[in-house]
């Protein structure tokens, strides 16, 4: 079967003379119309390629004295549609076609003789094509984008905002779902937009795709953005970071000490020890983590921050931790540290200060059953003794030492005696009988900061100072 197409004109390049009259010798089998020309040099098939203005040019691949960069610049420059192959002649006989193709010579010589049918490429993109692509596939990166997000938002992966801090980290964290979800977009939108919108249509099966090689713009775009994109959150990670770690003066100090396979939590300015974590809302809490023996981490996801908690007396770590919400939570163990990590966990209670206030004095009550060493206590965290000594020496106020049972003199003269319920009337009402040659400067906020129990406690205390 012959194939009857107009005459198309064949230019062979190649040293060796054998390689052009192989090639002309199958083309003939095939079809009827074709013109050689053979050329044996560069220069030649240079000169003949301007002269002759072949179809198709068939270069030896093997052949050295056949530039082909240089050929292949003079002829992609040409303004003639034109087709070339580069072809080898191996060893074992097999024709291999450098068209980013390694064909089997079945396959190679149904491509030879497939090259006259080839139509002109339809698939050159103009500029308004590419606008359109990138216009839709941009439209639909964007609903993605909100789809994707708002979907990761509804799995709700972080529990409840339980503290300050935690608002700081959510924050970021939202950030990062956006740009996963809008990454996540990007890659699939596109390449699902290009299998749809370039797929090869009937027809156009066997022609070539556009040979793309190279985009300065688009590598320098790739680069640039992501950089910025971390920078921008490395900033903001840092930001956030230093947001978490804001000291209050006011903050309550509270010792962890992890061991294996517990947490204690020991509260120096009240002197109690206790299992679970108990902190009053909206107050910040100066934790100073230590182990006793390997390294655990405490870790309460609602309140988002981590830290460590090393052995070693000089290893004490801080971490900061503003409760906003009151409710019971977990403390959990985030470091693997032996058989029992996983139960390493102990109640966190937030609770409002009025709350928080009972709970310490019914631990200072369960701590100790003696009312003179309560009120000691009381009277220490109280601020009271800051004021009032204990051992006769003269402050701002009168001295506790031996004031129970002596008769006072008021500032308007009159004398009293010192018994329980003046001490009651004088924490809860100071102004109302002042020792003659003191200040009224003691707070008359007492009746609210100290529950009745306390004040018959420090009243116990001063008591017991004779
Ligand atoms: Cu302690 Cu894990």
């Amino acid at each position: 079967m012959r194939n009857t197409h107009p005459v198309r004109k064949v230019l062979i390049a190649s040293a060796n003379p054998l390689f052009g009259k192989g090639l002309q010798q199958i083309y003939r089998q095939r079809f009827e119309a074709v013109e050689f020309l053979l050329t044996s040099s560069m220069e030649e098939t240079l000169t003949e390629l301007e002269r002759w203005q072949p179809d198709l040019v068939i270069v030896d691949y093997d052949d050295k004295t056949i530039h082909r960069e240089e050929f292949l610049s003079h002829f992609i420059t040409g303004q003639r549609p034109m087709q070339v192959m580069l072809v080898s002649l191996r060893e074992s006989g097999a024709v291999v076609v450098y068209d980013r193709k390694t064909l089997t010579p079945a396959q190679a010589d149904e491509w030879l003789s497939d090259f006259q049918t080839y139509p002109p490429s339809k698939r050159s993109h103009t500029m308004k094509g590419n606008a359109r692509h990138l216009f839709i596939a941009g439209g639909l990166v964007i609903v993605a984008t909100a789809l994707v997000y708002l979907a990761l938002l509804g799995v709700n992966l972080l529990p409840a905002q339980a503290s300050t801090q935690a608002q700081a980290i959510d924050r970021l964290f939202n950030a990062h779902f956006f740009m996963i979800a809008l990454l996540f977009s990007l890659i699939t939108v596109f390449i699902g937009y290009s299998l749809f919108a370039f797929r090869s249509k009937p027809g156009t099966e066997d022609q070539p795709g556009a040979n793309i090689k190279g985009n300065n713009t688009l590598e320098i775009l790739w680069t640039l953005i992501p950089l910025a994109t971390v920078l921008v959150f490395s900033f903001f990670g840092a930001r956030n970071l230093a947001e978490t770690r804001l000291a209050d003066p006011q903050a309550m100090e509270v010792k962890v000490v992890a061991r294996q396979w517990d947490w204690v939590f020991e509260y120096p300015s009240y002197g109690i020890k206790s299992n679970e974590l108990y902190l009053p809302v909206n107050r910040q809490v100066l934790l100073k983590l230590t182990s006793l023996d390997v390294i655990h981490s405490f870790w309460v996801p609602e309140f988002r921050v981590k830290q460590d908690a090393l052995p070693g007396e000089n290893l004490v770590k801080e971490l900061r931790i503003t409760p906003i919400k009151e409710g019971r939570y977990t403390v959990m163990c985030a470091e693997l540290c032996g058989g029992a990590h996983a139960n390493m966990n102990r109640p966190v209670v937030v609770v409002s200060k009025q709350e928080f206030d009972a709970w310490v004095s019914s631990k200072v009550n369960a701590a100790t059953a003696d009312p003179v060493e309560r009120g000691k206590r009381w009277a220490e965290l109280s601020g009271c003794l800051s004021c009032h000594s204990v051992d006769g020496s003269k402050l701002v106020g009168p001295t506790w030492k031996g004031a129970y049972g002596h008769e006072v003199e008021l500032a308007d003269g009159s004398k009293v005696l010192a018994d329980e319920a003046y001490l009651y009337a004088s924490i809860v009402d100071p102004a109302s009988q002042m020792v003659k040659g003191y200040p009224n400067s003691m707070p008359a906020n007492y009746a609210d900061q100290l529950s009745d129990e306390q004040i018959r406690d420090i009243i116990e205390y001063i008591k017991s100072l004779k």
